[in-house]
């Protein structure tokens, strides 16, 4: 445990000061908000196998139906045909709603690799003649959007990737026979490094690695991880990387083991999946990916979407407590996004340009929670997020001795300055009982 970097002490980590480290990870801290996007042979099914129909996340849909490596590529690579413009459009969605990064599957545990990879010829460039994964960084960076990618550690093609035994899923876990035999784990290491190597040095900056997932019994050093994430740290000096190289205390259930249990030799930030922490992880970087309906990978046919309303409050209910929102999209195998995704995050986006001074660069909820919505706090700037009006259309905020404050609207830039007063060390804001955003009306109380 010598190299443990635990959050709680200002100590000096991977040759990195506590100062440096607050450094590398400012823009992550304030973009927020970014865009997962799901996309390899998977999303060709569809959700379908030879007439099933499966639910959950269908990027597993290989794993759900048990099929072997060499029929699922044989019927999914020749649906595989991207379309020339799908890179731009990602992007472009992504900066219209506001995001300021995309994350997205430059290889899930199917193992096709989105690059063009020296070490396999089960990767886009082999099948498409295209490196999807320079297209995809290129249109990414020309938004001026932060770029990441999401590398499953887990690989259902590699005829080394232990099948049986890890904790971790394989379609031939319920086939006949040792299919373990003559697989050796440690030339899937170096399969595993030399792809990493070659995602990190080949496209020039990666903002984010994205590693996908560990289990007790496959964890660290079954991916070699120190050497992988020192190899990675070599070539970006200024990545970040999340924690899933291990099997990491699940901080959403432990509040008193939080702080005391991250350690950042491990990854610098954890990734609470479909859920949002209650009183978030303080002292700890975490970030809460979600999907828009039940599926990460495309679905034809699942349509449980999530209104609008849902995401917007979820990205302030986030932000309200200190972490980022890593909302997910599954486009089709053409790459176009689903119309359903496009129409959502066209409209978070619209709320963003009128409220997105009240995510951006701002902290958790300074007060303790209120009933009528969420706040989130920047400078001398309290922004609150009202989901409802309170009843009596007043609401209290503790003042600050000294100081005078001013209260409005934030999306109506010409609105009139709403009443403020002090009162027993309060401040009260009458905000009245029709507010203008039935979602989230946001009130920028000023403090001068
Ligand atoms: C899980 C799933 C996976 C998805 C990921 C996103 O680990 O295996 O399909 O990519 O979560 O958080």
């Amino acid at each position: 445990m010598a190299s443990a970097c635990l959050a709680a002490l200002a100590v000096q980590c991977l040759g990195e000061t506590t100062a440096e480290r607050d450094t590398r990870m400012k823009w992550w801290r304030e973009a927020r908000f970014g865009l997962f996007v799901h996309w390899g042979l998977y999303s060709g099914a569809a959700g379908e196998w030879d007439g099933r129909k499966y639910g959950g996340g269908v990027e597993w849909i290989q794993h759900y139906a048990g099929v072997p490596t060499a029929e699922y590529g044989r019927r999914m690579i020749p649906r595989f045909k991207p379309n020339p413009d799908f890179a731009r459009q990602w992007a472009a969605l992504a900066k219209e709603a506001g995001m300021k990064y995309l994350v997205f599957t430059s290889k899930h545990h199917e193992g096709f690799a989105l690059h063009n990879s020296a070490v396999t010829d089960f990767d886009a460039y082999d099948v498409t003649g295209r490196d999807l994964v320079k297209e995809i960084s290129e249109a990414v960076r020309a938004q001026g959007l932060k770029l990441g990618y999401y590398h499953s550690v887990i690989d259902w093609h590699h005829p080394d990737f232990p099948v049986r035994g890890t904790g971790l899923p394989h379609p031939l876990q319920k086939a006949e026979g040792d299919h373990d035999q003559g697989r050796v784990l440690k030339r899937y290491q170096d399969y595993l490094h030399a792809q990493a190597l070659e995602l990190v040095s080949h496209y020039g900056q990666v903002d984010v690695l994205w590693w996908d997932y560990s289990k007790p019994q496959a964890e660290g050093e079954t991916w070699r991880a120190n050497e992988l994430m020192a190899m990675v740290r070599k070539h970006q000096p200024n990545i970040i990387m999340n924690n899933r190289l291990y099997n990491t205390p699940d901080l959403e259930k432990d509040p008193i083991g939080r702080l005391k249990n991250f350690d950042t030799s491990k990854g610098d930030f954890t990734t609470p999946e479909q859920s949002i922490p209650s009183t978030g992880i303080p002292g700890v970087d975490w970030e809460t990916c979600m999907t828009m309906n039940n599926t990460w990978g495309y679905s034809a046919h699942d349509n449980n979407w999530k209104p609008v309303s849902t995401l917007i409050r979820n990205l302030v209910d986030i932000a309200s407590k200190g972490g980022n929102y890593l909302l997910n999209v599954g486009p089709k195998v053409d790459g176009s996004v689903p119309e359903e995704s496009v129409q959502r995050l066209k409209e978070i986006g619209a709320w963003m340009r009128k409220n997105g001074e009240s995510i951006y660069a701002t902290s958790a909820n300074p007060i303790g929670a209120v009933e009528w919505g969420r706040i989130t706090v920047k400078g001398d700037q309290l922004f609150l997020h009202f989901f409802k009006a309170p009843t009596s259309g007043v609401v209290t905020v503790p003042a600050q001795a000294g100081r005078q404050y001013a209260a409005r609207f934030l999306a109506e830039k010409s609105a009139a300055a709403l009443p403020v007063k002090i009162a027993n060390g309060q401040v009260e804001i009458e905000v009245g009982t029709e507010l203008p955003d039935a979602i989230d009306t946001v009130v920028v109380l000023t403090a001068k």
